[in-house]
């Protein structure tokens, strides 16, 4: 990949450039519990965004997408927000960059990825990250890794209409190949993990359902959550976070708030002590315990969080049937994948069977990927 976007740069701009990469992530436990306060565990994979940069002594933003196959060119001051979405993305980098006393210029970029786009494993992250990292390293600004996973968070609420929280951008910042990290997202702490499961695969299906996060339902989800924190403070001030809430809490206010909104809470409170459940079973090496948590958690945002879809639930059902030891929807739902930890033995007959049904009922066959793990951003 990035001797092609050599090329492609020498060819449309007629210069060198350097390339700098950022991976899409996959999540073992912890949905929607980021921007409620709540633990994640990510971890990069070995798809990625790639990008050719070099300063071009202009003050013009020249981007060229090979994927898309399209050129965009803007400037840096705020009314110079391109058309394509895929642009807004770099512009919004830019425009974070400078609006936290970072330095940027013109500059001449060429891109392309392998991320598969909507199937949840974070794609726009991945280009936020890519572009956040390789300016910081230009222009010297002296930004570390939060900041640049910040710079990408708040590209997706100013200029992306996502309001997401901190997990995706960490994760493409952070990755380190072999381990997953667990991040506490209220107090920013994390723990790399050692992302090994002997005898048994991790595996990603693709409903092929592309997921709209932009759609309000995702910006949704976070008002209600609000809302059931909202009211539970009014009955314990102390109460930061809806991670910090106990069950308990949130049965007191049940007839305060709507129906809706006590759903979406029951299921950030139970997540937030499945993903420190599953990283003791971890720890332990008790991938039942794993697996048995990751049904737990489809259930809780299939009925509680209301972010699955048939097609989601119809692949966790089959992972039950063939015994496959863990799996659930990952990423923000309404499409996408599911995460399936499967014993190897069982690996091959389960994708099958998987593959056979799916296409029975829904007239295509799901896509595969298998997980690996990788490193986050990076200059090639
Ligand atoms: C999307 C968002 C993340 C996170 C997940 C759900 O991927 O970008 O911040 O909220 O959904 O866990």
């Amino acid at each position: 990949m990035d001797n092609s976007i050599r090329e492609k740069f020498k060819v449309l701009f007629g210069k060198e450039c350097d390339v700098y990469a950022s991976s899409g992530r996959i999540n073992l436990i912890g949905e929607h519990t980021d921007y409620n306060g709540g633990y994640v565990l990510p971890g990069a994979i070995d798809k990625c965004i790639m990008a050719g940069i070099a300063p071009n002594g202009t003050d013009k933003v020249k981007v060229f997408s090979i994927d898309y196959n399209e050129y965009a060119e803007f400037g840096l001051e705020e009314k110079d927000a391109p058309a394509q979405q895929w642009a807004k993305y770099i512009f919004g980098v830019c425009r974070e960059t400078l609006k936290r006393g970072g330095k940027v210029e013109g500059f001449s970029a060429v891109f392309c990825g392998n991320i598969p786009l909507g199937a949840g494993l974070s794609s726009s992250a991945a280009l936020e990250s890519t572009f956040a990292y390789a300016l910081n390293q230009i222009y010297g600004n002296g930004f570390d890794l939060f900041q640049l996973a910040k710079i990408g968070q708040a590209t997706e609420h100013n200029y992306c209409g996502v309001k997401c929280g901190i997990m995706d951008q960490f994760a493409s910042c952070f990755g380190k190949a072999g381990y997953l990290i667990r991040l506490n997202c209220k107090t920013l702490e994390y723990q790399y993990f050692p992302f090994s499961c002997e005898g048994y695969k991790l595996v990603l299906l693709d409903t092929c359902v592309k997921h709209e996060l932009a759609s309000s339902a995702y910006n949704k989800r976070r008002e209600s959550c609000e809302k059931a924190l909202e009211a539970i403070q009014q009955r314990h001030p102390d109460t930061e976070t809806l991670s910090d809430a106990k069950r308990i809490w949130l049965e007191e206010v049940k007839a305060e708030i709507a129906e809706e909104d006590y759903l979406r809470a029951i299921h950030v409170i139970g997540e937030v002590q499945r993903v420190l459940d599953l990283c003791d079973a971890l720890e332990r090496k008790d991938f039942e315990t794993v697996g048995e948590l990751m049904y737990q958690t489809h259930f809780s945002l299939s009925r509680f969080y209301e972010v699955s879809c048939e097609e989601l639930d119809f692949l966790n059902r089959v992972a039950r049937k063939c015994d496959v030891t863990g799996s659930r929807v990952m990423g923000g739902g309404f499409g996408g994948c599911t995460i399936n930890l499967v014993k190897e033995e069982l690996y091959d007959q389960f994708l099958k069977t998987a593959i056979d049904l799916f296409t029975k009922r829904f007239g295509h066959a799901p896509k595969i990927y298998e997980v690996v793990s990788s490193d986050g951003a990076r200059k090639l």
